[in-house]
């Protein structure tokens, strides 16, 4: 069994919590899986999942052993319109500031991008903002049940011509990929 458990919901950096322990950050689309990967690596029902985007409005914590999993809002959707999709960046931008003196430790990212859809425009500017963190970052491709299997190759090739990361295969049903994922949160979380 694995110890998890939900600790708060953050609306703004004054919420963030400083526990001093690594914090591993889950970053996508809206609707891409990053609160079904949560669960799924977990293997209990922690996070909020739902058919219809935009569902995880705020950066959620949650406690998984001695690390934290930061369920961070999905970009390129927003139910409320441009200003809601402005205070969303705006968060995720807080969340990847770090103060001077801050104990929070920011070790890795994992950067969620539907397999289906190997070259959105969206995806490719949010790893570019990403990769200005100067953090690890891994791409799970999500959702690779619903691929063929020539699709899997090409769309896995795509993805391996266009970043120059680790992709991570996943499925959460189909209970695919998880061993590779912990393993890169694993060797993020273990660094002094
Ligand atoms: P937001 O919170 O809106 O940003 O979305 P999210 O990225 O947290 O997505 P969520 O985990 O809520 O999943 C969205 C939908 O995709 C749900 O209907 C999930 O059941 C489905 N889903 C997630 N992962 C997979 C997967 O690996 N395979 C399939 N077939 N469906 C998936
Ligand atoms: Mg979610």
């Amino acid at each position: 069994m694995i110890s998890a458990s939900f600790v708060l919901s953050a609306a703004s950096a004054s919420d963030f919590p400083a526990t001093g322990l690594p914090e591993i950050a889950l970053v996508g689309r809206s609707n891409v899986g990053k609160s079904s990967l949560i669960n799924a690596l977990v293997q209990k029902t922690i996070a909020r999942t739902s058919a219809a985007p935009g569902k995880t409005r705020l950066a959620n914590f949650y406690l998984v052993e001695n690390f934290y999993l930061v369920d961070l809002p999905g970009y390129g959707y927003a139910r409320g319109g441009e200003d809601a999709a402005r205070e969303f960046e705006l968060l995720s931008a807080a969340y990847f500031r770090l103060e001077a003196g801050s104990r929070r430790r920011l070790a890795g990212i994992l950067h969620l991008i539907d397999a289906r859809h190997p070259d959105l425009q969206p995806d490719a500017d949010a790893h570019d903002w990403l990769q200005r963190t100067a953090l690890p970052i891994a791409i799970v491709a999500t959702k690779i049940d619903k691929l063929t299997r020539a699709e899997r190759t090409s769309h896995l090739q795509a993805l391996e011509n266009d970043y120059d990361t680790a992709i991570l295969p996943v499925s959460a049903p189909a209970h695919q990929g998880f061993d590779a994922i912990w393993k890169a949160i694993r060797s993020w979380t273990a660094r002094p």
